[in-house]
């Protein structure tokens, strides 16, 4: 499909979905090197943003081969299609993370407002160690300081739809990535 509607707006193909598989491949080979040391006692803690990174954490679970555990939690901060600003948490985050190493895993950060929320409330709950894996980065609009230790691709700052990632709770279930068509 080149086109797609969604509520009111129109996107036009953008990203294939192989192209995001193999992009996919890369990120879970790196974590499958820098994870090689979890055990069944000391497992990972892979920490899926709902709802937006539930296609791309299923990726990564499908390809990733250390011990590890996941949880959940959901904030929000966008509203049609832009940032409000403002950081909700819908879901919390799980409670005991103490010790616990933490793979964030994002499906865009664009301001980063949401992460740099989660990275200071992994901070408070005593994690050892948090790192940010995210499927997209808009890098020309990102300037936080919070590291992102694992990007599988980096996109222009576009609206974009699918894989995950939804315009008003819709074109979540796209394969490839779609761009608004302005
Ligand atoms: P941030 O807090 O500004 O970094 O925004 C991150 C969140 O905003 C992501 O987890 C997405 O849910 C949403 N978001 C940011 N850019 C887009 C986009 O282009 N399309 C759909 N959702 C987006
Ligand atoms: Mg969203």
């Amino acid at each position: 499909m080149e086109k797609v509607t969604l509520h009111d707006k129109t996107f036009r193909l953008f990203i294939p979905n192989a192209e995001i598989e193999k992009a996919i491949d890369a990120v879970a080979e790196r974590l499958n090197k820098d994870y090689a040391d979890c055990t069944d006692q000391d497992p990972a803690i892979l920490l899926c943003t709902l709802n937006g990174a539930v296609i791309f954490a299923a990726e990564l679970l499908k390809r990733v081969t250390f011990p590890l555990v996941l949880k959940a939690c959901k904030l929000s901060s966008y509203e049609g299609t832009s940032s409000t600003g403002v950081v909700k948490t819908e879901v919390p985050l799980p409670s005991r993370l103490e010790g616990k190493r933490v793979i964030i895993v994002e499906d865009i950060v664009d301001t980063g407002n949401t992460i740099v929320a989660m990275t200071r409330k992994l901070r408070e709950l005593k994690v050892r160690d948090a790192r940010v894996c995210t499927l997209l980065v808009k890098r020309e609009v990102y300037d936080k300081d919070v590291e992102l230790d694992y990007v599988a691709m980096e996109v222009p700052n576009r609206f974009i739809v699918g894989f995950g990632l939804d315009y008003d709770e819709l074109g979540r279930n796209i394969k490839d990535i779609y761009v608004l068509d302005d």
